[in-house]
């Protein structure tokens, strides 16, 4: 494993592969667990969409990481999420309903109920008011900064081809320092899948005790160059923002292979 501080006073830790990425992550986030329960008696993650998340919560449930994590006392939020019903597979919750929220195929019970799982609303008909709704939920749950922004104790985020995060896309509003919490976000024509989202704002991140962004495979590997060694703005490349002394970026080999310092 590489470890060494990156723009923003970040850690960038480099791992073998996309299996090495999943297990890591795991270990991070039952860290960041035992911890926030030690010191708050809960535990408040903002887990994140695409292809990732899957298998870090597989990660979780193994023998190796379930005995630890403090389950009861967690509760898992998206940073974004599709605009569809939670049936839908393009839903950011279908790993969660898959993997946390059903029975093991050993039989065992799962891990965590449904109500500890805080869904973006996608029944209220307007994006915006349903995105409102969550970040009032979020800032009535957990403590919140100096700006009302909620501090979730870990936020996972993966990195998308164009450089975003959550569902902020370069040239978005919610890139800018005084955006809203949470909005309705129109569906991007330039990245799969193209559908309405409801998203954070980048507000978030810094507000967060810890960041985990995280990247596997080699497609990623010209975007996370741009991003950690380049220097375009946040307004052109989201992910920017989660450069912070806060942040841990989880890559495989093949996500870091085009950064330079290697
Ligand atoms: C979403 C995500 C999005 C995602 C990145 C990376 O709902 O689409 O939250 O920000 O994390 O696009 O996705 P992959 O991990 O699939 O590359």
């Amino acid at each position: 494993m590489t470890l060494r501080t990156i723009a923003g006073g970040a850690e960038l830790r480099v791992v073998a592969d996309a299996s090495a990425l999943a297990t890591t992550a795991a270990e991070t986030i039952v860290a960041a667990a035992e911890r926030a329960v030690a010191e708050r008696g809960a535990f408040h993650l903002c887990s994140t969409g695409g292809s990732t998340p899957a298998a870090i919560y597989a990660a979780l449930r193994s023998t190796a990481f379930a005995s630890r994590m403090p389950w009861r006392q967690t509760t898992i939020w998206l940073g974004d999420d599709r605009f569809v019903p939670r049936s839908d597979p393009h839903s950011n919750l279908a790993a969660i309903d898959a993997v946390l929220l059903a029975p093991h195929a050993d039989g065992s019970a799962a891990p965590m109920s449904t109500a500890q799982v805080e869904a973006w609303s996608t029944e209220t008909p307007n994006a915006d008011d349903a995105a409102r709704a969550y970040a009032a939920r979020a800032t009535a749950a957990l403590s919140i900064n100096e700006s009302g922004v909620p501090i979730f104790d870990l936020v996972l985020i993966g990195i998308g081809g164009d450089g975003h995060c959550l569902s902020v896309f370069p040239g978005s509003p919610l890139t800018a320092p005084d955006a809203p919490i949470a909005a309705g976000v129109a569906a991007p024509t330039h990245i799969e899948p193209h559908l309405p989202r409801l998203s954070f704002s980048l507000r978030i991140l810094a507000a967060a005790r810890a960041v985990l962004p995280l990247a596997a495979g080699a497609a990623k590997g010209e975007v996370l160059a741009r991003i950690i060694d380049g220097s375009e703005p946040i307004a052109t490349l989201p992910a920017k923002a989660a450069l912070l002394p806060t942040a841990t970026w989880l890559l495989d080999e093949a996500a870091a292979s085009k950064l330079t310092g290697r």
